[in-house]
């Protein structure tokens, strides 16, 4: 089994074009997974993780938090991005440097220059749990690509068009795999079909998604 993980670390990611700029890279995020996994404990310590409501009245199956500048939250108002967290009322904890410099690399690995993001959204799905297809468009502006960190149980992500009905890509992402999309394809649909259940060797059962956005 150890030899296995020596292996993970060693082995440069595999970059996968699911579009003209989108990505998949593989195992990205391995070698950084202990140190982004104590960074997430901090921050969900500060803010913990939340069952929130869609404004169409709906409960999220995945529970959120946030860090950084600006925090995505859901409520029967809306969708925000709030520099407070609307439980504690504080600002969100600061955005983790490891999450910081490995966004960047994974965005400069898809083509992505001098990406900062100001917004991380963690989302936690526990086995059953799922996310719709959505467009991220909250964020002021667009010409920033969407960093998207995978860790735990393996999840299949749907990657579709600029219409919620467009045909979908099915993707299978597992611990330590990143997608990145932008330009061109940062709009498009996607979503997380229902988690399987299953035992993650580090996360238990669960799996945990870290999007990173320049929102502000
Ligand atoms: C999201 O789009 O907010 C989550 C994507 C994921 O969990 O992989
Ligand atoms: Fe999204």
């Amino acid at each position: 089994m150890d030899l296995f993980a020596e292996q993970d670390l060693q082995q440069p990611a595999r970059v996968e074009r699911i579009s003209d700029q989108a990505f998949a890279l593989r195992g990205f995020a391995l070698p950084k997974a202990k140190e982004l996994l104590a960074a997430l404990d901090s921050v969900l310590l500060q803010a913990p993780l939340r069952q929130m409501q869609t404004p169409g009245g709906y409960t999220m199956s995945a529970r959120l938090s946030s860090c950084g500048a600006l925090g995505w939250t859901t409520d029967r108002d809306g969708y925000h991005y709030s520099p407070l967290d609307p439980l504690s009322a504080r600002p969100w904890p600061a955005m983790p440097g490891v999450f910081l410099a490995l966004a960047a690399a994974a965005a400069s690995s898809a083509g992505f220059s001098g990406f900062v993001p100001d917004s991380c959204l963690i989302n936690a799905y526990a086995p059953g749990a799922k996310m719709s297809l959505h467009q991220d468009k909250n964020e002021r502006c667009h010409t920033a690509p969407i960093v998207s960190i995978s860790l735990g149980l393996p999840a299949i992500f749907q990657f579709g068009g600029f219409e919620r009905s467009d045909p979908t890509q099915r993707i299978a992402l597992f611990h330590g795999d990143i997608m990145v999309w932008g330009g061109v394809d940062r709009l498009r649909y996607h979503g997380v079909m229902p988690i399987k259940p299953g035992h993650h060797s580090l996360l238990g059962e669960q799996r945990i998604n870290i999007t990173l956005r320049q929102a502000g």
